[in-house]
C-alpha cells in the first residue's frame, strides 16, 4: 500500500533512456548491461512502453507474491504474441476466468499426481535412445537440443493428451521456430504455423470427443469433462486454449533446460564423473523411475544450477493496475515491471562468481541461506508455474537416461550463443558426437 503523502513520488528510479537496437539484437546482454550499469531497480525504455527492470529478491517477491494482486499480464508478449496462439489459456488470462481454470486444471499437476507419468516418460526417453545409439554407431554428429525439443514434446502430448505426435513432431516443432522466432502474429508464415498447430490440436480433442476414452485420466478427459458450477460444460474453443497453452508453455522449456544442461555438462568433466559415479551407483543401468528420486541427488542440484545459469523464462513481465512503491521508487499505474530469472540468477551479491557452473550451490544448506526470490526459474506467487514438477521430473529421468548410456561431445568448443526469443534457446542447437559408455 503507498501512503501517498510521504510522495515517493519525488524518487524515480534512476533512468536508462532507451535500449535501442541494442534491446532488440541481444535483450539480454541489454538486461545485464542495466543491472550492472543501474543497480537493482531502474527504468528503461523499451522499443514498445517505459517499462522498470527490478534485480532484487525483495522487488520481485512484492511484484509476483505479497503485492502481486496489482499486477497483472497485461504485456507485450502475453498480449500480442503468446494470446495470438494461446487465447486466453491458463498462460495468457486474467482474472476471473484464470483463478476458474486454474483451479481446475491444478489436480493433474498435483505431486500426488505425477508418479503415473513416470512410465511414459521413460518409454520416451528409450525412443530417443535409439536415435542415439544410430548416431553413436555412424559416429555422426546429431543435434542434441533437436532431440531434446522432439522428446519433451513427445511426452507433453502423451501425458496430458494422450496423444502420439511423434510423426507430426517436426512439422510441430518448425511452426513453434516461425511463430516464436519471427514473433509478429499478423505475419503470413505465423498465420499459416499458428493454422498448423490449430488443426492438430483440434485433431486431439476431436479424436477425443469421437472416441471417448474413459478409462483415460488424463488432462484432455478432465478439460472435457469439467462442468462450471451453472453446470455447463467447458467451451471447445477453451479446451483448445488450453490444450495450445500447455503444449507452448510445456515443450520448448523443459528441451532448453536440458539442452543447457548438455552444454554446461560437456564443459566441466569434474561433474560429469560425479554425476556419472551417482546414475551407476543407484540405477546400474537401468532409466530411473519414481522411487530413484530421491537418490538422484547430485542429478537434481545440476538441473537446479542448469536452470540458473540458463533460465528458459529468461524474462517475467507484469503490468502494474495502481500506483506501487518498489524499494523506495514510485511505480505508476500502467508500468511495465520486468524482472528477469538471468540477471537475478547472477546477481554477486547473493552467488559467488555467478558464471561458474557449479552444482553444489544446491545443497539444502546453502538453498536455505538465499532469499526465496534470489532463484525464480518458474517464477512465484499465484502465476507460478503449473508445470513445474512436471518438468523437474522428466529431467530426473532423462539426464540419468542418456548420461549413463553416453557421454555427448560437443562438436566444436566454441561458445554457445543464448538466443532470447520467447524462451532462452541455445543459438544454432548443440551438435554433438554420442560415444556409448562401456
Ligand atoms: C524447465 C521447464 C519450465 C520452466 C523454466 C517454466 C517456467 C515458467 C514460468 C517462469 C512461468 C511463469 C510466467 C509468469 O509468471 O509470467 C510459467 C508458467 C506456466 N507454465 Fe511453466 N515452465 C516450465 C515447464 C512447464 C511445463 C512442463 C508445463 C506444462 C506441462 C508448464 C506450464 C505452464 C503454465 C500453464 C503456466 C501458466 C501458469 C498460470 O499462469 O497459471 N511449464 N512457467
Amino acid at each position: 500500500m503507498i501512503n501517498h503523502t510521504t510522495l515517493i513520488a519525488h524518487r524515480h528510479p534512476p533512468s536508462a533512456g532507451t535500449g535501442g537496437r541494442e534491446e532488440i539484437r541481444n535483450p539480454l546482454r541489454f538486461f545485464m548491461w542495466l543491472t550492472q550499469t543501474y543497480g537493482d531497480i531502474v527504468q528503461y525504455r523499451s522499443s514498445v512502453e517505459p517499462a522498470y527492470l527490478i534485480n532484487h529478491p525483495d522487488y520481485i517477491r512484492q511484484v509476483l507474491q505479497s503485492n502481486g494482486q496489482n499486477y497483472n499480464k497485461d504485456t507485450f508478449l502475453n498480449k500480442y504474441m503468446l494470446e495470438a496462439l494461446t487465447g486466453q489459456g491458463l498462460l495468457t488470462s486474467e482474472n476471473p476466468l484464470w483463478r476458474e481454470q486454474r483451479r481446475l486444471i491444478q489436480p493433474a499437476f498435483h505431486k500426488h499426481s505425477l508418479p503415473k507419468f513416470a512410465e511414459l516418460m521413460q518409454q520416451a526417453v528409450q525412443r530417443t535412445t535409439v536415435r542415439l545409439d544410430a548416431a553413436a554407431a555412424e559416429r555422426e554428429p546429431i543435434n542434441i537440443a533437436n532431440e531434446m525439443m522432439r522428446l519433451t514434446l513427445d511426452i507433453v502430448t502423451e501425458a496430458l493428451f494422450s496423444f502420439d505426435i511423434s510423426d507430426r513432431a517436426a512439422e510441430v516443432g518448425e511452426a513453434m521456430d516461425t511463430m516464436t522466432a519471427i514473433g509478429k502474429p499478423r505475419h503470413r508464415k505465423v498465420r499459416a504455423a499458428i493454422e498448423l498447430l490449430d488443426q492438430i490440436v483440434y485433431a486431439i480433442i476431436n479424436e477425443r470427443r469421437e472416441h471417448p476414452q474413459r478409462e483415460r485420466d488424463d488432462l484432455l478427459n478432465m478439460l472435457l469433462d469439467a462442468r462450471y458450477d451453472d453446470g455447463s460444460a467447458m467451451p471447445v474453443k477453451q479446451v483448445r486454449d488450453e490444450v495450445m497453452s500447455l503444449l507452448v508453455a510445456g515443450h520448448e522449456t523443459t528441451a532448453n533446460t536440458l539442452s543447457w544442461t548438455w552444454y554446461l555438462l560437456d564443459q566441466y568433466p569434474d561433474v560429469v564423473a560425479h554425476l556419472e559415479a551417482e546414475i551407476d551407483e543407484v540405477l546400474d543401468g537401468r532409466v530411473p523411475g519414481v522411487a530413484d528420486f530421491p537418490r538422484l541427488v547430485y542429478t537434481d542440484k545440476i538441473i537446479q544450477e542448469a536452470m540458473r545459469l540458463y533460465p528458459s523464462a529468461w524474462s517475467i513481465s507484469r503490468r502494474a493496475l495502481g500506483d506501487d512503491e518498489i524499494g523506495g521508487y514510485f511505480i505508476p499505474a500502467h508500468s511495465i515491471v520486468a524482472m528477469s530469472p538471468y540477471t537475478m540468477h547472477r546477481h554477486p551479491d547473493f552467488w559467488d562468481d555467478p558464471e561458474r557452473f557449479d552444482p553444489e550451490r544446491f545443497t539444502a544448506e546453502k538453498i536455505a541461506t538465499r532469499p526465496r526470490y534470489a532463484y525464480f526459474p518458474f517464477g512465484g506467487g499465484a502465476r507460478q508455474c503449473i508445470g513445474n514438477n512436471f518438468a523437474l521430473m522428466e529431467s530426473l529421468i532423462i539426464i540419468p537416461a542418456i548420461a549413463g548410456r553416453y557421454r555427448l561431445r560437443r562438436v566444436s568448443d566454441e561458445r554457445v550463443e543464448e538466443h532470447a526469443l520467447v524462451t532462452l534457446r541455445p543459438r544454432g542447437g548443440i551438435p554433438v558426437y554420442v560415444e556409448r559408455r562401456s
